[in-house]
């Protein structure tokens, strides 16, 4: 099934004379349970494709639906309860609230809702289990680490069962180590409750965990990769090989 399609993106910033292109007539479609990785230069769009797609930004012009809700026919209040009830949001600075602790983070998404208090704790205990993340959820943000931070923000992503995922740059701030670790279980939760994700990133070892992979160049999907039945560490060398292809006007990877 498609969960999401987007026809004839197109995205222009600036006014009059002073006008930039940023998606020029962008077609896609993400069926769901795929994790769709955005590759492609810095400044080729990749955040404005996800915010555009995202409903977080709107189109200049073309159609963007998501589970069959066209976004562009949504008025504020309906657009804000969809994205709070269909959509996860993980980025590159965690967004998570210092006053909080762990499990209280974790808890919005589920706090404006209907979840009741034992659903809401049995969410919890699953998605922390998942992530790993069981055994600091009374901790404050300032009280643990930048990969721990980012498995908090991906529960909370997670928790309210969103039909998708929009990820961008989720493991910049994170070393390799920690980066591996939130990969890791993004795929697992990925294939197991077959969450839909989108990412982004520069990070070819990181595309390397999605089934799929897009190239943004000048405003256009330049080419796409499909794991298919390789192992992760052939994926990545197809990636690079695609990228190697794109370096030819200066790819920043
Ligand atoms: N709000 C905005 N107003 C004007 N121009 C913008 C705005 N947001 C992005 N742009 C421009 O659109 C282009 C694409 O930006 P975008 O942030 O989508 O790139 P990106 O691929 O995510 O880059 P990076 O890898 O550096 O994050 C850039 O040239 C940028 O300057
Ligand atoms: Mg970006």
């Amino acid at each position: 099934m498609v969960i999401l399609r987007g026809r004839k993106i197109k995205k222009v910033f600036g006014k009059k004379s002073n006008t930039q292109e940023v998606l020029k007539d962008i077609d896609i479609e993400v069926r769901e349970g795929e994790f769709v990785g955005i590759m492609g230069p810095s400044g080729s769009g990749k955040t404005t494709l996800l915010n555009v797609l995202a409903s977080i930004d709107k189109v200049t012009s073309g159609i963007i639906e998501i589970n069959n809700n066209n976004l562009q026919k949504m008025k504020e209040q309906k657009l804000s309860k969809f994205r709070r009830e269909q959509l996860g949001f993980i980025f590159q600075d965690y967004n998570l609230l210092d006053t909080l602790t762990v499990k209280e983070n974790i808890y919005l998404p589920l706090s404006v809702g209907k979840t009741s208090k034992s659903e809401g704790e049995d969410k919890i205990r699953e998605i922390t289990a998942l992530l790993g993340i069981e055994d600091i959820l009374n901790k404050y943000p300032n009280e643990i680490s930048g990969g721990q931070k980012q498995r908090t923000s991906a529960a909370r992503a997670l928790v309210g069962n969103p039909s998708i995922v929009f990820a961008d740059e989720p493991t910049g701030a994170l070393d390799s180590k920690s980066a591996t670790a939130l990969l890791s279980n993004l795929e697992k939760i990925n294939k197991e409750k077959k969450v839909t994700i989108m990412m982004v990133t520069h990070d070819s070892v990181a595309a390397s965990f999605c089934s799929r992979v897009l190239f943004l160049k000048d405003g256009q999907i330049y080419s796409e990769l499909y794991k298919g039945d390789k192992d992760r560490k052939q994926f990545f060398q197809e990636i690079m090989n695609t990228q190697g292809v794109l370096s030819g006007d200066g790819y920043d990877a």
